[in-house]
C-alpha cells in the first residue's frame, strides 16, 4: 500500500511565537494512523522545535553541495545532523522566483539519494502552458529531467507533488478532472521509467487545498495527500483535511 500523506508547506510564514503556539495546538489533536502520515515543512529555523513535538518535519529546500564556502546554503548532512527527516526539492516558488533550473533539481536529488535522505519533488505548469494544453508533456518534462539520476532501487526516497503554478495561493485549486488526469500521467511515466516499483511512490496534490475541497481531492485516483500552504498555518483547518484524508 501507497504511503498517505499530509504535508504543511508553511513557506516564509510564522514568528517563533507563533510556531510554538501552533505545536501546542498541534498537540492536542490526534494525528494517530495507520495509513497516513503528517508532516510539516517549517522554515528551517524552527526545525529544531520539532525534535520534540513528535511529528516528521522536513525542510523546505536544500543546497546540492556537502559543504563549503556556500553562504546561506543548507546541506543534506546539516539537515540529517539536527533531526531533520526529508525535503521538499523544486517548488515552483525556487523555480520560479530563485531560478532553480531542472539540471540544479537534478543535483539536489542526486544529493539525498546519495545521503539516503526522503524528497518530496514538487512539479507544475504555469497558466500559459495549461491553456496552451501541454501541461502533462511540460510535467513528463521536469520530472524526466529532475529524476535522471535515480535508479528503480532507489524510488523508496521518493514522493511526487504535483502543484499547478496558477492554483498556488489562488484559491482557485485544480478540478477533479484536471487532478485526476495529471496524476495518472504521472503514475504512468513513473512505471514506465521505474518498472513495477513506480506503483508505491506517493503522489501529492497542491494547490490551493481547502476544507471545502480536500474530500473530492482525495477521492480522486493516484491522489496519496496533499501538500498544503495556506490551509496548514491553522491547526483547526489543517486537522480538518487530516480528518478528510484518514476518512
Ligand atoms: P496553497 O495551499 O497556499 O495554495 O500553497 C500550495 C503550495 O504551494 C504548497 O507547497
Amino acid at each position: 500500500m501507497r504511503k498517505q500523506i499530509l504535508a504543511a508547506n508553511w513557506k516564509m510564514n510564522l514568528t517563533q511565537k507563533e510556531v510554538h503556539s501552533w505545536i501546542a495546538d498541534f498537540q492536542t489533536k490526534n494525528w494517530n494512523s495507520e495509513q497516513v502520515q503528517v508532516r510539516v515543512y517549517p522554515s528551517a529555523i524552527y526545525l529544531k522545535d520539532f525534535t520534540t513535538a513528535q511529528v516528521h518535519c522536513g525542510a523546505q529546500n536544500v543546497f546540492h553541495e556537502v559543504r563549503g564556502a556556500f553562504t546561506g546554503e543548507l546541506s543534506v548532512e546539516q539537515l540529517q545532523s539536527i533531526g531533520c527527516q526529508s525535503v521538499l526539492i523544486g517548488h515552483s516558488e525556487r523555480r520560479e522566483l530563485f531560478q532553480e533550473s531542472n539540471e540544479l533539481i537534478a543535483q539536489k536529488v542526486k544529493a539525498c539519494i546519495k545521503a539516503s535522505f526522503p524528497f518530496v519533488l514538487c512539479c507544475g505548469e504555469p497558466l500559459s502552458v495549461r491553456k496552451a494544453q501541454t501541461q502533462e508533456a511540460f510535467i513528463l518534462d521536469q520530472l524526466q529531467k529532475n529524476l535522471e539520476h535515480v535508479s528503480p532501487d532507489q524510488i523508496d526516497l521518493l514522493a511526487i507533488a504535483y502543484e499547478p503554478i496558477w492554483a498556488i495561493g489562488s484559491g482557485l485549486s485544480a478540478s477533479v478532472h484536471e487532478i485526476t488526469e495529471m496524476h495518472l500521467a504521472i503514475r504512468t511515466f513513473l512505471m514506465a521509467r521505474f518498472g513495477e516499483a513506480g506503483q508505491n511512490v506517493s503522489i501529492l496534490y497542491g494547490g490551493s487545498v481547502n476544507t471545502a475541497n480536500a474530500a473530492a481531492i482525495f477521492n480522486c485516483a493516484n491522489v496519496d495527500g496533499a501538500l498544503v500552504g495556506g490551509a496548514s498555518l491553522d491547526v483547526e483547518s489543517f486537522y480538518e483535511l487530516w480528518l478528510a484524508l484518514c476518512a
